[in-house]
């Protein structure tokens, strides 16, 4: 084993936006009724800078030309580089190991531009900088509200916030600034551990540089029996310029696992995101293309990293996704379109494998990707995988990363991915769960509210059932995050409050997490008898077919294929006709071959509807690939949608809204008339 490198004291933090003003307010679960305590407000009604600066010649004064609250705010003018802008010490406000939200207001004095707040932050006189709210758009036409989430896990001799622009250098305001936090709360010591209660393969938590810190650190060894560091060996962290290797972020994240004799998963060593635009510049100065010589240089530097980063740590490190997210099962190929392969084609898989089998004989390696229960893409990578071991590349794994949502995918869909692999002899690990409350990107809630937290537990059950029945296959399940307070679903794909993890934003068990340790407390769910059972000896079949037209979103998170993937639930109540309804129909995304849509059904009679069952047409041949809130069946262009056993009744005034992804060609017509228990609709 080699030694690790000698640590540096390092500061760790994490920065995460939020959506909300404030951290939860009111929530379901009594652990969550949090008062917060505000720690510093700039609120620039005294006629005063209120100890703001400029951070370096920008002019920096109180001003009454616009306020968000009151009368005053502060202005900046004379900006001569986008990193200037208004800053606070606070030093002495802000305690190590405390999640803070940071708030502000901001205002552009004239035209446009995008602004973010940050931190700058030293420790011995070297500064670092974090970023706390990402490039937010903001105008001259109004008051924008940045927020985010800092956790400072380190001692330093020098802290500011401040504000600053993406692109240009005009003038702004800023008001209403404020600091809080969440008193902490004792983690629970009289609950299960959950790396007791699942014993059959070690449970496991992706990690910042927070979770290691206090209470985190608490829960975390307590509960966990593996961690994987969310981002600190990827290579921006790693290798940032070529050649300097850098562990500052790893190495703390690492030694903690070993004091605590939790086991790591690597995490990863080529992925086409979070890698500096050097790796893939050519030696001219230009980007690669598909040359000889561009080829060559990149699969020097991918052997280089490797030997490097997998070589620092050595057998502390027993578990790397070697390549991350390389299939597109939009590609006849399914190989992803990522400059390392444009340019190295499959090599840049090949070489990576071989050289980490020779910096680590006794490592298992993975292949890690998205959405591996989609038939699409599960049988893509299937293919790959196959056909790699067949020439003797040395993949020892597939890592299933299981982003999920309440209502997505299927358990039937779940063990079928996991079935599918049993022939190739490879290890499966489960490596970056998270169950969002959110089954489409439309919602947004400030609070979880409790039908989806306990939705979430029975997701959580069943899958942790599923999983441990197939610990003959299954070696590792990880999740992405220790808890709510620090989830990457707060900003993806769209910024809001997510809540997916077991843990809630007080470290305190959520209903998900006694779904994983004892279903008892959960109560039943209709879904329970939706575990179908096969054993994982099972031949497997020949997995149905799927047309080439399935397609990607933008954001990458979610694929569409056209199977036919729905079925009908059985769970529905019986219906009673509806005198009056209405219907909203809208294409809230849409990109060659797929789009996603939102249907809200209105009850506009005087008497409650209790059961459901929504009709219409796709006459263009569009079919519903996944649909949410709702259960679906598509017969030719005939789609019919019957509620869930949760929004079942529809109150006089009230509605549902179900969400869906469909794959379409040619044109997308709106459907033009819908029926609900057999009456015709108004249509909105
Ligand atoms: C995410 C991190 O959690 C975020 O902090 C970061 O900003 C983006 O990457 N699939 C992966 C992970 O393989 O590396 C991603 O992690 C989440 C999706």
């Amino acid at each position: 084993m080699r030694a690790l490198a000698r640590l540096a004291v390092t500061t760790l933090l994490v920065a995460a936006p939020l959506a909300a003003v404030t951290v939860a307010t009111s929530t379901a679960s009594a652990a969550d009724d949090p008062v917060p305590i505000t720690v510093l407000t700039s609120d620039f009604e005294d006629g005063s800078a209120q100890g703001w600066t400029g951070r370096a010649a920008e002019t920096v004064a109180h001003s009454t030309a616009v306020a968000h609250g009151g009368a005053g705010s502060l202005a900046v003018t004379g900006r001569t580089a986008t990193w200037q802008g208004p800053s606070l010490d606070v030093l002495g406000v802000v305690e190590k190991g405390t999640a803070y939200t940071i708030s502000a207001w901001v205002r552009m004095t004239s035209g446009s531009d995008n602004v973010r707040l940050s931190v700058e932050r030293r420790s011995g006189g070297v500064a670092a900088y974090d970023q706390v709210v990402g490039n937010t758009a903001v105008t001259a036409g109004g008051w924008v509200n940045l927020t985010g989430r800092y956790t400072l896990a380190t001692d330093v001799d020098f802290l500011r916030i401040y504000v600053e622009t993406g692109s240009a250098t005009g003038d702004f305001a800023i008001d209403d600034v404020t600091v809080s936090y969440v008193p902490a709360l004792p983690i629970q010591t009289g609950i299960p551990a959950v790396r007791d209660v699942v014993d059959e393969f070690p449970v496991g938590a992706a990690i910042t540089g927070a979770e290691i810190v206090g209470d985190h650190g608490r829960l975390l060894s307590r509960h966990f029996a593996s961690v994987t560091p969310g981002n600190a060996l990827k290579w921006d962290a790693t290798e940032p310029s070529e050649n300097t290797f850098t562990y500052a972020q790893a190495d703390p994240l690492i030694a903690y696992a070993t004091a605590n004799g939790l086991a790591v998963r690597g995490h990863t060593l080529v992925w086409h995101n979070q890698t500096p635009s050097w790796v893939f510049t050519g030696a001219d100065g230009q980007p690669m293309t598909a040359t000889a010589e561009d080829k060559e240089l990149l699969l020097a530097r991918l052997e280089n990293h490797i030997r490097n980063v997998a070589g620092h740590y050595g057998d502390t490190i027993a578990v790397w996704d070697v390549v991350n997210e390389v299939i597109d099962e939009n590609q006849s190929d399914g190989l992803r379109r990522s400059t390392w392969y444009t340019v190295a084609g499959l090599d840049y898989i090949r070489t990576a494998f071989r050289v980490a089998r020779e910096v680590l004989p006794d490592a298992k390696l993975f292949i890690n990707d998205y959405n591996t229960n989609v038939p699409a893409k599960r049988d893509k990578l299937y293919a790959l995988v196959a056909q790699l071991r067949a020439e003797g590349v040395p993949i020892d794994g597939v890592g299933h990363q299981m982003h999920i949502n309440v209502s997505w995918p299927t358990l039937a869909e779940t063990e079928a991915m996991i079935q599918k692999f049993v022939p190739l002899g490879v290890e499966q690990q489960v490596t970056e769960m998270d169950v969002s409350i959110y089954p489409n990107s439309g919602e947004s809630f400030p609070a979880p509210p409790a039908d989806r937290l306990l939705q979430q537990a029975y997701v959580y059950r069943d899958m942790f059932a599923l999983f441990r029945r197939y610990a003959s296959e299954i070696t590792s399940v990880t999740l992405w995050g220790l808890a709510d307070d620090n989830t990457w679903l707060d900003t993806f794909p769209v910024t809001r409050k997510d809540a997916p993890l077991l843990f809630d934003t007080r470290l305190q068990a959520k209903p998900a997490y006694w779904g994983v340790v004892d279903p008892s407390k959960i109560g039943v769910s209709p879904s329970a008898s939706a575990s179908v059972s096969v054993s994982p000896s099972a031949s497997i079949s020949p997995s149905a077919s799927v047309s080439p037209s399935g397609s990607v979103s933008p954001s990458g998170s979610v694929s569409v294929s056209p199977s036919a993937s729905v079925s009908p639930s059985g769970s529905v109540s019986p219906s009673v006709g509806v005198a009056g309804c209405s219907v909203t129909y809208r294409v809230t995304g849409s990109w060659p071959g797929g789009f996603q849509g939102e249907v809200k059904v209105a009850n506009t009679g005087t008497a409650a509807v209790s059961g459901w069952s929504l009709a219409w047409q796709f006459t263009g041949g569009q079919r519903i690939a996944q649909l949410w809130n709702g259960s679906v069946i598509q017969s030719g262009a005939t789609v019919t949608v019957t509620n869930t056993s949760w929004n079942g009744t529809l109150a006089p005034g009230g509605s549902a809204t179900v969400g869906f992804l469909s794959s379409w060609t040619g044109s997308n017509p709106v459907p033009a008339a819908f029926t609900v228990n057999g009456t015709a609709c108004a249509v909105n």
